[in-house]
């Protein structure tokens, strides 16, 4: 099926809108403060199964539940103080919670079966609107296509999804530009099993977290290698720009070279970094160049969420 998809202002009826869509089974392509998502009701399986078949994601790949309010969220886990103390210093933001599941109305689809449930309470005021009116949570990954990269502003979900989905809602650029840190807390040991917005330190600070490496086939789909791709080979921890290469720097741009090239952060900034990751990767991949380098990112705080995603673009395994 092909849809004419329609992108929507933020605005209080459109808002409403979308909550009405939304309660009433449709999806529908929004804003969070990580990226774009794809929204759908967390508790009707034909909603979910379509989400899936319109990203083409393996069914194995469970999806996170957004909600609107820290208590209606920790309501649907099996909680003990982890949960208690991440959500208090968290949310609402950029963490993914992994825990027992507790509601029997969350669709099996969108857990993929499993026993635990990845949940979050987003901070982006739109999306708390959306969730609010009708105090219902929603279903929703990020808005691209399977193994792609994830959309950070309304024009690129129309790249990813056009005729795909009805509606798109257009909250502008997102805040933070790449995904939420996913932590699992479904037993005793608290395991990171996605690095994101939420720094490892930051988190180590109140909870202690478990290094040990974990089998990516048991645990988190979203952890294969070959994820977050842009169509052009990628070469990271670069140097120096090379020949028919185009140049994603990390600081200030090289004045020798004169292919195309950008800088994620002219003062090395992470934050900064990260909000223009996607972006600037979505952008030069429509260029006319061979490949794109980039250059060598610190392996602290955000950095090594985009250090995590690089890796996966580029193909390269995990040390
Ligand atoms: O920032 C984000 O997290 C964005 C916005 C839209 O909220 N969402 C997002 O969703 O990145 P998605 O579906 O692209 O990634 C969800 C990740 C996947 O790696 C998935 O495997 C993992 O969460 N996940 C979901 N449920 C899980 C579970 N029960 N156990 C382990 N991992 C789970
Ligand atoms: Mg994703």
């Amino acid at each position: 099926m092909i849809y004419k998809t329609e992108t929507l202002e933020k605005n209080n009826h459109n808002i409403l809108l979308v909550a009405k869509k939304i309660k009433a089974g449709d999806i529908v392509a929004l804003p969070t403060e990580t990226v774009y998502g794809l929204a759908g009701r967390f508790d009707n399986d034909l909603t979910i199964k379509k989400i899936f078949s319109i990203k083409s994601r393996p069914l194995s790949n469970p999806l996170i539940i957004h909600y609107g309010s820290i208590e209606n969220a920790l309501d649907d886990i099996y909680i003990d103080s982890r949960a208690k103390i991440l959500a208090e210093k968290f949310w609402p933001g950029p963490l993914t919670i992994v825990a027992k599941a507790k509601n029997k109305f969350i669709s099996k689809i969108a857990t993929s079966g499993l026993d635990t449930v990845a949940i979050r309470v987003p901070s982006n005021k739109v999306t708390l609107a959306v969730l609010n009116h009708f105090n219902l949570p929603f279903a929703a990954p990020s808005a691209n296509r399977y193994g792609k990269i994830s959309p950070t502003c309304a024009t690129d979900v129309y790249e990813e999804l056009n005729g795909k989905v009805t509606t798109i809602l257009n909250g502008g650029n997102t805040k933070v530009g790449i995904e939420s840190t996913v932590i699992d807390i479904s037993n005793k040991k608290t395991k990171i099993l996605r690095h994101g917005a939420i720094s490892e330190e930051s988190i180590n600070k109140l909870i202690k977290i478990h290094k040990k490496k974990i089998n990516i086939k048991v645990i988190s789909p979203g952890l294969s290698h070959s994820h977050y791709k842009p169509d052009k080979p990628i070469r990271i921890n670069a140097t120096r720009p090379r020949e028919g290469e185009a140049w994603l720097a990390f600081g200030k741009k090289p004045d020798y070279f004169y292919g195309i090239s950008l800088t994620l952060s002219e003062k090395k900034c992470l934050d900064e970094s990260a909000k223009n990751l996607y972006k600037m990767l979505r952008l030069i991949d429509k260029k006319n160049v061979k490949s794109i380098a980039v250059q060598k990112i610190p392996e602290k705080g955000i950095g090594l969420a985009i250090n995590d995603r690089l890796r996966r673009a580029a193909f390269i395994k995990d040390k």
